[in-house]
This record gives C-alpha cells, structure tokens and sequence, in this order.
C-alpha cells in the first residue's frame, strides 16, 4: 500500500469525528450532519464545535479546539464562507488529517482565491480537503454518515463518487428505495484538493466495494485519474455517468461547479480505453453497479434468450446488436439442448420461443437445460404476462432460478412485461436484489455492460508499444523554430520531422539536372509530378513551373525542359535553386492521425478519416498515451469508416499494418518530444496491404515555454 493509501483510509475509516459549527438549531446543516454521525452508528470520538458550547443529541459540545485533546482524523466544516478560512486554519493548527468543508460559495461562484487560500493552507499544514461545496460523505468501513441526508444509509457493496450535491443527496433515496447496499458514498464538490483518484485509490482494496459509480461533470487531472482506473477496473467494474455531453450541458457543468467539462469525445474514448463503462442515465448506472457487484463474470459469450413471444424475442435481439451481446448461433446444439421445453410450433433458434403457452414448468426446464449447458454463457429470460402462464409461480420461478443461475457462475436476467402482476413482481424481486426488469433494452443495457467489461478483463494488456524515432533530430528541429520565434514548424521542418519519425512522406528530391530528375523519377517509380524551386517565384504554376503526372522518362525530360524555359521567360531575373520532382499521391483512403496534449488527459493520439470534411463528419476516436498496438487496431475498429480499411465491393485490404505503425510514431513523439503541443497528419493516405502509406499533409505546434500550447 502507497503512503497516499494508507493515508486515505484515515478518511473513510477514521476513529474520531469534528463537526465544526455542530449547531443546536436543528433545521441548520450542522445539526444534521451530528445527527447522522451520532444515529448512524458511528463507533469513534465525536467532537460537535461551537462557542457556544452546551450539549447537542447527547453530546457535549467543544468550544473550540483547544478543548480536544489528540489530533482529529476528519473534520466537517459546516460555518458560513466568510468564517470558513478560519475554522479551516484551526483544524489544521489542530493535526486534523481531512477536512469535509461542506460549505458553499467558493470557486463554484467566481470565489477561486478563498478557495484556493484555504486549500494551500491545509496543504502546507498536512491536513487534506474534500470539497469545498459537497454534502460530506458516507463510509460504511467505520459506520460513519457524516453527510447532512436523510440518514437511514444502508451498507452494501456500491461505492458512490459524485462532483454534483444534489444529486449524491437524491442517490441516497433512491438507494434505499431499490435497496441498493452502500460501501461509501463521497462527495466531491469543487475538487480543490481531493479527487475522484485519490478516493479510487482506496476502494479499490476495500473489501466492502464491489462495484463503482461515479457522477462526473469536470475532469482536472485527467492523467491521475487515468493511471489510477487502469488499475481498479481489473479488479472491479467501474460505471461512469458524466454531463455536459450537450454543448450547452458542457455551459451548464462549467459554470456550475468552476470547472471546465473537458471534451466528451476524448472523455469518451478514454474511459473505454480504461474499461471504465459510460452509463447514459442514472437509471442505467444504478442498474449496471447494482448487477456488477452481483453477478459473476460469464466464461464466454454465447446469450441464448429465452422467451414465450416472438414479438419480445425479436426485440431482444435487436437490443443485444444494440450492446453487442452475441447470441449462440449453432442450431443442431440449440435444438438438442432446447427440443424437450419447446413445443414443436415454437422454435429452438435463438431467441427460443417457448410460445404463449408456456408455463413456469416450461421455463424450469428451458432454464435448466441452458444452465447445465457448458456451452451456454448466459441467458436472457423475457416473460409476456399470458392468462394460461400460472402467475402464482412466475416470482418463486424467477427467484429460484436465479439463485440457481448465481450458484451456477452464469448471469441470467428477466424482462418481465405485463399488467400489475407483472409490475408488482419487478418491483419486489428488484427489492430482492434478483435482476429483473420490465424493459427489454434496461435488461441487454445491463447484460452488455458485463459483456464490455468481461472484454475489457480478457483482452486488456499492460504492454506499451513505442517506436524507435530520432528525438534529437526532432529537438534540432524545434529549437530552430524556437530561434525563428515560431509557435508551429514550416512545411520543410515538419517534413524533416516526420523523417525523423520514421513516417513515410511522398518521396521527393530536388534535382539539379535532366539527368538527376530521371534518376529519382526512376527510383521513386511514375507517375511523378515536378515543381520549380526559387526563391523568387511564389506562384508557381502562374510561372509554368509545374508538370503533374508524368508518367515515363520522356515525359519527365520534356517538362524539365519546358518549366526550366518558361520560368526563365517569365522571370527572367529569377534565381532557380533546381526543380523538385516527387513521387506522385495515388488515390487511397485518406486518414487523419493525430496525437496532442490535452489539458486534463496529458497527451492523447486520435486516429480518424481524414481528408477536407474531418471536422464535418467527426469519425475520429482518441485514447490516452502510453498505447499499444491492440488498443490502436480497436482504434480504428470503433470508426465508422472502418470497413473501407478492410476493403469494399471487391477492394483490396488496406495496409492496417502501417496505420498502427504510424499511430504508435506519433504517441511515441508526444510523449518523448514536451516541445510538441500538436501534431496532425491529414490526410495520411492509406494503400493497399502491403503498400504502406503517405503523410501527405503535416502540421505541428509547439508548446510555449511554460510548457502549454503556443499559437501561431
Ligand atoms: N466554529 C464553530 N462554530 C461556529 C463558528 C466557528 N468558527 N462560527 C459559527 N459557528 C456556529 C454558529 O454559531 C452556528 O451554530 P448555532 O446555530 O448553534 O448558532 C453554526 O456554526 C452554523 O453557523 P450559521 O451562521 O448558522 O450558518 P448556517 O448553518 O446558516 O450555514 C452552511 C452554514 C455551511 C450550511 C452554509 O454556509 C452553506 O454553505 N450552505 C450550503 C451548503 C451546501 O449546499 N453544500 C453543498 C451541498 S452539495
């Protein structure tokens, strides 16, 4: 365990408590918080504060810290802002190791320098601060609520991180509602100390937690946060909601918290590169963290839905496309597994249609069948509530197989659809912890999300994947830009770069003669296109000093000759360097790489199509630097043009190879060159396999010298 664990677990697992403004008045937040502490259960010291002193719920009141002796493990400030600096500074004075400062009015309303005064000075004197502006936070570690909620938490295996108050106070009704147990409940706030990372790093050995949501508006130290979920996701599934997916949510998340929504895209793409999984609503995230902690990881991937109406088996199916759930397709099995439980009007392919008819019975022995199949990994059983259906046994059926399906190791999930009997059974059985749900999508969402983190467990690999480039030729570069006072490289110094980068550029030389021009032209293979270089003539093909697509050695001689002429005709005083003769771009799937530093995630790679309409059509996708090749090919998988790589209506395979390559090149420059701040190819024209690619456009920004980005 880190010294930064060790630390952490003094906040959820703390033996002494302060409330700090710990008020008499009963309808104030500093009352409340106490209450929650003292009826919650909490086994260590409390220590309510308050000049006034007295006694509150029982508990004698300090009034002031000189009245407690032995440093506190958490504090919770609950005075208004303008006492809070203070009250803040006693706790530190006092060795406190956290302060919950509950408090609002800080960065959250434009307050930043109060903000940030408190936080350095908790800082400087060893005491942590969670918050400003959150509603404390919950442990079940050591029974502590130090949160102003309804109280009445119920301890479980959820853990919950949310940046937004409201919210996280909603959470708690919600999870006593659906009897969803609780590990720890934290509020974050404004983050100006303590952070999603610092609190992952100690659930993720924390015994109690077996699955994790969090409520995301900003991320600040992306990078962290990163290193940290790489670390938690093998052991346990990490369910994400963030807003500000909407530009105007992103206006709303910003200026509701003082922090920046990063762009979602890239928010997106990495928290899959992590395994974390995005819910869309709170509904599907309550959902996903309460199933995950429940239910083991399935050995393969082979669904077979079981239903009694083929109306919901087809929608189930079109659901399982949706979240990637793959259904077992081989139907000499299917049918010998499933011919006894299904009448000969239904249908053993899968979906398995037990038809209208069925009853418990039939659903027992479909079930079991499916669970004693080893070919079978999971099972999704849709219920349509029918008259012949004996309704007395629809829940001990669901319940028992369940249970069943769990002793098993293999998920099984019901849709139940239907009037009140059926609502009533989802309701309960919910309260049960049983999956069940009257949706048909709500039951795939959940499935698919275990299916995504099972790929995520089988498939994830810790290598990183660099490419060997010429840094000190890269850092020449750079600092001849820097001597130019330039924020970005010119055409030839990126040119020289990529060079430098081992990324293969359109071949081209700068020929001096007839014969140095056929010379190359040979070398490089037809067609080839020429261009004058003078310094004297900016137009070139005003100047007739451009020939495109010669294809022969002819060819090339004449055009030599005929732009030599007619430059000298036109300009005549023109100095004439040579003329540059390039292997010319054939046609091929263009593609955009890219590679940056983001300001919360550090330096990130994008791959994507390219060409002029990148920012029309948005098929790019990002990832996280370090990288390695099987997260580059899931890359491009996840790009809508992907199917143009593997080659359409009878075109070859593209060189997927060289695009791997080619994005690993720039990670690899992003990450050894900090003088970079930006860098693009677009297009980067992909041939056939085998036939590599072409950089033929490349632009690269420098970072200015306090290492952000500077613009040209
Ligand atoms: N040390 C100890 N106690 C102090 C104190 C100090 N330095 N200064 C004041 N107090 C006492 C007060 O005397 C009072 O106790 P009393 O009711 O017994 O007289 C108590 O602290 C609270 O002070 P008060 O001025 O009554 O504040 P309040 O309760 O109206 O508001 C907050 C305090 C923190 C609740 C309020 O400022 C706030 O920020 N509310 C928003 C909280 C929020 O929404 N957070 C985010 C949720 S997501």
């Amino acid at each position: 365990m880190s010294h930064d664990q060790t630390e952490i677990k003094n906040l959820f697992e703390p033996r002494s408590v302060a409330v700090i403004g710990a008020s008499h008045n009963s309808a104030k937040i500093g009352y409340k918080v106490l209450e929650n502490i003292v009826r919650g259960g909490f086994g260590g010291k409390v220590y309510p504060i308050n000049p006034k002193g007295g006694e509150i719920l029982g508990v004698s009141v300090k009034k002031g810290w000189d009245e407690i002796e032995g440093s506190v493990d958490v504090a919770c400030t609950c005075v208004p802002s303008k006492f809070a600096f203070e009250a803040v500074k006693a706790a530190a004075d006092h060795g406190t190791k956290f302060n919950l400062v509950i408090t609002s009015g800080f960065s959250e309303v434009g307050n930043i320098e109060e903000e940030k005064r408190l936080t350095a000075y908790a800082t400087d004197h060893g005491m942590r601060i969670l918050g400003p502006n959150i509603f404390g936070m919950y442990s079940a570690a050591a029974s502590v609520d130090a949160t102003f909620g309804p109280g009445g938490i119920k301890a479980g295996s959820v853990a919950i991180i949310t940046q937004s108050g409201a919210l996280g106070l909603a959470m708690i009704g919600k999870t006593a509602v659906e009897n969803i147990g609780i590990s720890a409940l934290v509020s974050v706030g404004n983050k100006a100390d303590i952070d999603e990372a610092d609190l992952l790093s100690y659930l993720v050995d924390d015994p109690n937690t077996r699955s994790i949501l969090m409520y995301i508006e900003g991320v600040r130290d992306g990078h962290h946060l990163v290193e940290v979920l790489t670390e938690v996701t093998p052991k346990k599934p990490v369910v994400v909601i963030k807003s500000g997916r909407s530009a105007r949510g992103a206006m709303a998340a910003a200026s509701h918290t003082g922090s920046l929504a990063g762009s979602d895209a890239v928010f997106d793409a990495i928290m899959r590169q992590c395994g974390v999984l995005r819910a869309e609503s709170i509904e599907e995230a309550f959902n996903l963290c309460k199933f995950l902690s429940d239910t083991s990881v399935p050995r393969g991937e082979n669904t077979v839905i079981v239903t009694n109406g083929g109306g919901i088996g087809v929608l189930a199916t079109d659901a399982c496309e949706k979240y990637n759930v793959k259904l077992f397709d081989d139907h000499e099995q299917l049918h010998e597994v499933f011919s006894k439980a299904t009448p000969d009007f239904g249908s053993t392919k899968n979906p398995i249609d037990l038809t209208g008819g069925a009853t418990s019975a039939d659903y027992w022995e479909a079930l079991k069948a499916a669970r004693d199949h080893e070919r079978i990994d999971s099972v999704l059983a849709l219920y349509c509530e029918t008259a012949v259906f004996d309704a007395d046994n629809l829940k001990a059926m669901i319940r028992e197989n369940s249970e069943q399906f769990k002793q098993a190791g293999k998920p099984l999930l019901f849709s139940v659809f239907g009037g009140a009997m059926s609502e009533e059974a989802v309701g309960s059985l919910t309260k049960e912890r049983v999956p069940v749900f009257g949706d048909v999508y709500e039951t795939v969402a959940c499935l698919g999300g275990l299916y995504s983190y099972y790929r995520h467990l089988k498939d994830r690999s810790e290598t990183v994947d660099e490419a060997e480039i010429d840094v000190a030729a890269i850092e020449e570069v750079i600092q001849g830009a820097r001597a130019d006072r330039r924020g970005f490289l010119l055409a030839h110094e990126g040119q020289r770069l990529m060079d430098a980068a081992g990324i293969a550029l359109p071949a081209s030389t700068v020929a001096r003669t007839i014969d140095e021009a056929v010379a190359f032209a040979e070398k490089a293979g037809y067609p080839v296109v020429l261009k004058i270089v003078s310094r004297d003539i900016l137009h070139k093909s005003d100047a007739g000093g451009v020939a495109l697509d010669l294809e022969n050695r002819d060819e090339v001689v004449d055009a030599y000759q005929a732009i030599m002429r007619s430059c000298r005709e036109r300009v005549p005083d023109a100095r004439i360097t040579g003329i540059e003769v390039s292997e010319m771009v054939r046609a091929g799937v263009e593609l955009i790489v890219g590679a940056r530093r983001d300001a919360s995630f550090g330096p990130i790679v994008m791959f994507g199509l390219g060409g002029i309409y990148v920012e029309v059509m948005k098929d790019v996708t990002f990832r996280a630097v370090p990288l390695n090749r099987a997260e580059a090919i899931e890359m491009m998988k996840e790009i809508r043009a992907y199917p143009l790589l593997l080659g359409v209506r009878g075109e070859e395979r593209k060189d997927i190879p060289c695009v791997v390559d080619t994005i690993i090149r720039l990670a690899t420059i992003i990450r050894k060159c900090e003088g970079i701040s930006d860098i693009e190819v677009n297009p980067l024209v992909v041939y056939e396999q085998g036939q590599g690619a072409r950089a033929v456009d490349v632009r690269v920004m420098l970072s200015s010298a306090e290492g952000g980005r500077s613009h040209a």
